[in-house]
């Protein structure tokens, strides 16, 4: 067991533990996609109502959305649902406080811990650093919709299992679905430094480094 294994966490995290993060957007490259109409949205909220700054989502009724939301559609884990949203709903909270996929986990809220991750149409990206409203139409798949198959274990959370790749599990979700897009991206190679490089935007204040490692590669070949 290597020091970089047992003691990799947040707060002490590798030097070499970081650095790919094209799969996982920071905050500059959010702030800098978002642009001007971004921080006019975010301007535009304030005052108009209470609901409109806290963030609204409902599930599309008639044949227009009420006033100051718009409507989208989500392909999430297969199922086309269609929503109302104010502007500056983020897809994060969309998930886990109005679908009640609660699987998907709110750590850091900025882009840095990977607790949030989900894939949308194949990417891993960090759901607390995106609107809903920027992915009408897309297919989004989170922790709960990972394996296709309800109540069975995918080959990766077999392998989260099977190597006591958790300590808490907060992080885990996270992971899972990092892991997942890893193994399936061609352009990754397969050996363990490379699987850690590809791995560093997700954190665990646990440090199951080691185990989640094993995990990644004991999935290998099965996703
Ligand atoms: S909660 Fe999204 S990256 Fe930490
Ligand atoms: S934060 Fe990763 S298992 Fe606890």
């Amino acid at each position: 067991m290597t020091s970089r294994d047992q003691d990799s966490g947040p707060d002490n995290a590798p030097s070499d533990y970081h650095t790919d993060r094209s799969h996982a957007p920071d905050r500059r490259r959010f702030m800098k996609g978002l642009g001007m109409s971004g921080l006019a949205t975010a301007s535009a909220g304030v005052g108009v109502s209470g609901a409109w700054a806290a963030g609204e989502v409902r599930r599309a009724e008639g044949d227009e959305p009420a006033e100051g939301l718009h409507r989208i559609t989500l392909v999430v884990n297969g199922k086309r649902l269609k929503l109302d949203v104010t502007p500056n709903v983020i897809l994060l909270d969309a998930l886990r406080d109005h679908l009640q996929l609660t699987g998907t986990k709110k750590g850091c809220d900025h882009g840095q811990c990977g607790a949030c991750n989900l894939h949308v149409n194949g990417s891993v990206i960090n759901s607390c650093l995106s609107l809903a409203v920027m992915h009408d139409g897309d297919e989004i798949t989170t922790i709960e919709g990972l394996s296709g198959e309800p109540g069975k274990l995918g080959p990766v959370q077999q392998a989260f299992l099977e190597e006591d790749a958790y300590q808490c599990g907060y992080c885990t979700s996270g992971q899972m679905m990092t892991a997942d897009y890893v193994l399936r991206d061609e352009n990754i190679a397969s050996d363990d430094d490379s699987v850690r490089e590809a791995m560093s935007g997700n954190l665990c204040r646990c440090g199951a480094y080691k185990n989640i490692l094993a995990a990644v590669q004991s999935a290998r070949g099965k996703v």
